[in-house]
């Protein structure tokens, strides 16, 4: 029988984040045998009780609540996990803090920035452990961009460029609302790739280029009404189907972003590229195990753009997976990020970034990005 301290978590919602994130948990105690911490799977929250107890079977959960608000009053739940789309975010946090329970929420911190900052103050004043999902910078290879920025080995960066792209909403008949299609309701989504795709680039920039100093943005809303689920009506589309800004940043860089649905052709190509004095650079999700650098430094002969397979044991988290050479998939960085979660506990609580602060950072981008695609001009953070 294991002696570590049980953290029993409560996941709201089933969808593909609540199965990302249970699954996350099945791999800790395996993957990292050495954490003081150990999650167990003690509750699904889900409106649907059917849905609820399948996945509560599938995963392991030992039980299942139809409301969240129940969740919460349990004694025998330590942290919250919340899964759901992003106007239930701050709800749910607010309340879990309030109740003493740890709170790892999904990004964006919420739909509107108001709510956004309730739910960092609620969760500053519980002083609970927290983290949000922004999975990305625990992609080994991203973390591997992280240390050599950090080394210095770029010198002064000059430019930061990130995009994201997808295409599955070009169709004029696909819905708004409802279980499916949240993401283009925007009382449910808040906002369209601005929230959803651009917060991840957004997220990733302010940790490996620091913070955003003012943005001047354009978005746009290709198809302006769509059948609503719920209403059984065309109704108007409030969410923004492409967003583009570019921006400084307080190191004196400049930033340039652009997240669609609508690139044909591309389904969740998230790349970016920093250029500095000396070095560069770039990454690929597609092609998510390798880092491209380049050198100015290096002999001129042997000059070029070098392709990094992050797969070796003194690469970031590859010494807890399988030998060189073999290579991890998007699943491994939410496994990387809830150990790095369990591992802040042994700490005294040190809170495992990114944290609700860093993460009220990117929303305050985002809303900034909103606000001068609105108002047609420079916006400052
Ligand atoms: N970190 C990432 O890379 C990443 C990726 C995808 C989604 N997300 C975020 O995760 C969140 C969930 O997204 P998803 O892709 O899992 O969506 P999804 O549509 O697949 O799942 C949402 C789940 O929430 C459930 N839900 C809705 N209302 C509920 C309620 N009142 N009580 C309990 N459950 C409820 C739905 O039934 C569904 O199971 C969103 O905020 C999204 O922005 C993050």
């Amino acid at each position: 029988m294991s002696d570590k301290k049980k953290v029993r978590i409560g996941l709201v919602g089933r969808g593909l984040m609540g199965r990302m994130h249970a699954n996350a948990y099945t791999h800790i105690s395996t993957i990292f045998p050495d954490l003081e911490y150990q999650p167990v799977l003690q509750a699904i929250a889900s409106r649907n009780e059917e849905k609820g107890k399948e996945f509560a079977d599938t995963w392991g959960f030992q039980s299942y609540e139809n409301d969240w608000r129940k969740m919460i009053e349990r004694d025998d739940i330590d942290a919250i996990d919340i899964c759901a789309p992003n106007n239930m975010h701050a709800e749910i946090a607010i309340a879990a803090a309030k109740a003493g329970k740890m709170v790892l929420s999904e990004k964006p911190l919420s739909h509107e920035i108001g709510q956004a900052k309730e739910m960092l103050d609620a969760i500053t004043e519980a002083g609970v452990p927290n983290t949000v999902w922004y999975n990305y910078r625990r992609m080994p290879a991203v973390t591997l961009a992280k240390n050599i920025v950090d080394s210095g080995r770029l010198g002064q960066i000059f430019h930061y460029r990130a995009n994201f792209l997808q295409d599955w909403t070009i169709s004029p008949d696909l819905p708004q609302g409802g279980e499916a299609a949240w993401r283009l309701d925007v009382d449910a989504a808040g906002s369209g790739v601005t929230g959803d795709l651009l917060a991840h680039c957004i997220d990733t920039a302010i940790w490996l280029n620091g913070g955003i100093e003012d943005v001047s943005a354009v978005t746009k809303t290709f198809i302006k009404e769509r059948l609503h689920q719920e209403t059984g009506k065309v109704q108007p589309v409030g969410i923004d189907d492409a967003s583009i800004f570019h921006c400084h940043f307080k190191n004196g860089s400049l930033g340039l972003f652009e997240a669609t649905r609508y690139a044909r052709g591309h389904k969740a190509l998230y790349t970016f590229e920093i250029n500095g004095e000396h070095a560069s650079i770039r990454w690929d999700l597609h092609d998510m195990n390798w880092l491209e650098y380049f050198d100015h430094r290096d002999d001129a002969e042997v000059r070029g753009w070098r392709k990094i397979h992050v797969s070796d044991g003194d690469q970031p988290y590859m010494d807890r997976w399988w030998i060189p050479g073999t290579s991890l998939g998007y699943e491994h960085s939410f496994i990387h990020q809830a150990a790095d979660f369990f591992k802040g506990l042994e700490n005294g609580g040190k809170r495992c970034a990114p944290t609700i602060e860093d993460a009220y950072e990117t929303e305050k981008v985002c809303h900034a990005v909103l606000e001068s695609a609105k108002s047609r001009s420079w916006k400052t953070v």
